[in-house]
């Protein structure tokens, strides 16, 4: 396994994997990795000849006051989980590294950056959708691996993708959960245990949702607030939104039909935690997709 930290080390690798007609793979995370990076990084294993994961904790997509300075970091951690899933190159660089200079070049997918997180995080995806077209530019893989668990994250690099002519395939991999359904994510570290023991409600009230909608549950509005009120019964939950909308435009939708994206967001203690389900309705017929 390589280690890179800057772009001439890319390019480098870039230019020996196009010399040889090498497929390359990248599986964007700011580290502190766990199991559901680890689905990303095998999903993405077989798809492609050069596997890259890059750990950077981003600091654009942090909004003052949140955890940028404690955002768990554990490279020694990380690069276990990177063999484990016979990664070929991990890329971690400096801040230094992917923003020379201080910023002034950003990129934007308005709109869908306002909605749902972006209401409460208005600077957000703003850095996201820039790192990310930083990466691409640098790393020009032929296929990214992003998780289900951010399913406003996929929707707007989906977009980003196709808006900026970047060939690279998008591959979107199911949230990998704890056994009791809790979605995996680096700030579950942040919980208490009363706050762990709280927080599975999301994923219980998703389910029962999606539950209602394969027995012939149809109206929305009426879903979403059975979802809000489920999740606000649980003590510890400060909800921020229990929403149903549309997988592509992210926009309310008044009934179930199509894609249709139900998304939650709440708060134990201090730590925010997501979660969401995905569902493809016709007619009588549900299935659970991949926003
Ligand atoms: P990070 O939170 O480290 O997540 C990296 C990738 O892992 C994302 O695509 C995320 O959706 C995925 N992931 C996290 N938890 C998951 C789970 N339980 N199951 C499946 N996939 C999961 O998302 C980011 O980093 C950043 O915004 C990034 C894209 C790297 C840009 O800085």
């Amino acid at each position: 396994m390589e280690w890179i930290s800057d772009a001439t080390g890319v390019r480098r690798v870039v230019s020996r994997a196009r010399a040889r007609q090498l497929t390359i793979g990248l599986v964007p995370t700011m580290g502190a990795l766990h199991a559901g990076h680890a689905a990303l990084l095998s999903a993405l294993r077989p798809q492609v000849d050069v596997l890259v994961l890059s750990v950077f904790v981003n600091p654009t997509q942090f909004g003052p006051g949140e955890d940028f300075d404690t955002y768990p970091r554990d490279l020694a951690a990380d690069a276990a989980w990177a063999e484990a899933a016979r990664v070929d190159v991990v890329f971690h660089p400096d801040a230094s590294v992917m923003y020379p200079v201080p910023p002034q070049t950003f990129v934007e997918v308005q709109g869908l950056d306002r909605r749902l997180e972006g209401a409460v995080r208005p600077t957000h995806f703003r850095g996201v959708a820039t790192v990310v077209s930083k990466l691409l530019n640098l790393w020009t893989p032929d296929a990214v691996a992003f998780g289900q668990k951010d399913a406003q994250q996929v929707v707007l690099v989906r977009r980003l993708l196709q808006e900026m002519l970047w060939p690279t395939r998008l591959v979107v991999v199911p949230t990998v959960r704890e056994p009791d359904g809790l979605a995996q994510s680096s700030r579950n570290a942040y919980l208490s245990p009363a706050e762990r023991a709280a927080a599975p409600v999301l994923h219980r009230a998703l389910s029962d949702l999606e539950q209602a909608v394969r027995g012939g549950a149809r109206d929305a509005r009426r879903l979403s607030a059975e979802l809000a009120r489920a999740i606000q019964g649980e003590p510890l939950a400060q909800l921020d939104y229990a929403v149903v909308v549309d997988a592509d435009t992210l926009e309310p939708v008044p009934i179930m039909a199509g894609r249709v994206l139900v998304a939650v967001a709440a708060r134990f203690g201090a730590t925010r935690l997501l979660d969401n389900c995905c569902l493809n309705i016709s007619g009588a017929d549900v299935q659970a997709v991949m926003p």
